[in-house]
């Protein structure tokens, strides 16, 4: 049995997970899968009547499940930032999900702004996901002599930063340090050198941008060319720049990218690009030996929420992520064989690429073709 917690969240969220959900019941009917769920209330309406945006004891009973599906987080109504800080971030902090995976493919019969016809797309992404530049370390300082104290605190390390700065000039001054430690470098490189072998991957790309920011990536390559070694499987190195090149001109050449979180932010965005829209990606928030969680990339789109006509395919692909992550490879490959087999035959199109397709007719048909096929 697998306990999975559910957080549909704000807008679009619970749309597309109700889509999801549908689809999970029928491959676990269909496999012999049980899969207990049990939804959270948690996001913007939740924290407008209650005032709450998420307790300790939430997350204590978040801690005993195998996984976690989350729809999206985001409404007008509240503050940007307050949800998705303190939901999101806590969750991905306190769960220590290191790893971000978003594969990002292009499937037959949706359509790409960027991808000439014929091309092949199909590319893992493994993004850092607690260091780089998204340690929120940093400050401003006015002319003349300061002392700022700062102080990272992770799972694994903790680490205090007493920065002096002498601004000699009349000016201001801004600065927002970026962190990559050995460990923290070395564990994403064993989850993406273990995706490669699993997936039978034979070269792994290394992002980074090594050429001017020489501390903090010299450690990010040694621990790239360690992980090569003892998996003994090849890997290159790119700056980010010539990667967000290759992606747009040649797509087809890379298959596993492991980048830190920055660029992995950027390039990730790109990669939703190149496989038809944000409606098409899935993610999911990975800690190996922990809770991951498994959402869609894009947000709460308040600007179609309530219309019924929200992409739910990266919230279903969401879920076979993790279904496949929890070591039900089966039932995963067979909701993706479903997804490709529906888009490819043109049988579901949603608005989103020009189609009439709804919401809740995506999941039903997804749901039929996994219920149908023997
Ligand atoms: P968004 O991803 O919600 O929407 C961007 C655009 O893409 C919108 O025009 C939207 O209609 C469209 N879109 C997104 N998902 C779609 C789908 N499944 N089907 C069809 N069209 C889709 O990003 P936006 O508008 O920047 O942010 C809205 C809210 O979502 C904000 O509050 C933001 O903070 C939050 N957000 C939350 C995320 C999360 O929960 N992980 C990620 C990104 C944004
Ligand atoms: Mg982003």
């Amino acid at each position: 049995m697998q306990r999975i917690g559910v957080i549909p969240g704000d807008g679009i969220g619970p749309e597309v997970i109700r889509e999801a959900r549908k689809v999970l019941d029928a491959v676990a009917q269909k496999q012999n899968l049980t899969l207990e769920f049990e939804e959270f209330p948690h996001g913007a309406s939740h924290y407008l009547k209650t005032g709450e945006i998420m307790s300790d004891e939430t997350i204590q009973r978040l801690s005993r499940k195998d996984a976690i599906l989350l729809g999206a987080m985001g409404d007008p109504r509240v503050k940007p930032g307050i949800l998705e800080k303190g939901i999101l971030l806590r969750l991905r902090f306190h769960f220590d999900q290191y790893v971000n995976l978003r594969p990002v493919r292009l499937f037959e019969g949706v359509p790409s702004p960027l991808v000439d016809p014929g091309k092949r797309v199909d590319m893992q992404f493994v993004r850092e996901n607690t260091e780089d530049f998204y340690v929120g370390l940093g400050g401003k300082v006015r002319t003349g002599l300061s002392r700022t104290s700062l102080s990272l605190q992770r799972r694994a390390y903790e680490a205090k930063f007493d920065v002096g700065i002498d601004l000699k000039d009349e000016d201001e001054l801004a600065f927002q340090i970026g962190v990559i430690t050995k460990q923290g470098a070395r564990r994403v490189m064993d989850f993406a050198f273990q995706l490669a072998k699993r997936k039978g991957i034979d070269l792994v790309t290394s992002v980074d941008k090594a050429n001017v920011l020489t501390d903090m990536y010299g450690p990010w390559r040694e621990a790239a060319d360690e992980a090569s070694r003892r998996y003994g499987i090849a890997k290159e190195f790119l700056y980010v720049d010539a990667v967000a090149l290759h992606m747009v001109r040649a797509p087809e050449r890379f298959k596993l990218l492991v980048t830190p979180n920055l660029f992995g932010d950027i390039l990730t965005d790109l990669g939703a690009a190149l496989q038809g829209g944000l409606g098409f990606a899935p993610s999911g928030n990975i800690n190996p030996s922990g809770v991951s969680m498994f959402e869609p990339v894009h947000g709460s789109a308040p600007d179609i929420a309530g219309k019924g006509i929200a992409n739910p395919v990266g919230a279903i692909l969401s879920s076979a992520l993790m279904l496949e992550t929890l070591g039900h490879e089966n039932a995963a490959a067979e909701i993706e064989r479903a997804v490709k087999g529906l888009l490819r035959s043109g049988k579901v199109r949603t608005p989103d690429i020009g189609g009439k397709t709804s919401t809740s007719k995506v999941g039903d048909a997804v749901a039929a073709a996994i219920a149908e096929k023997r």
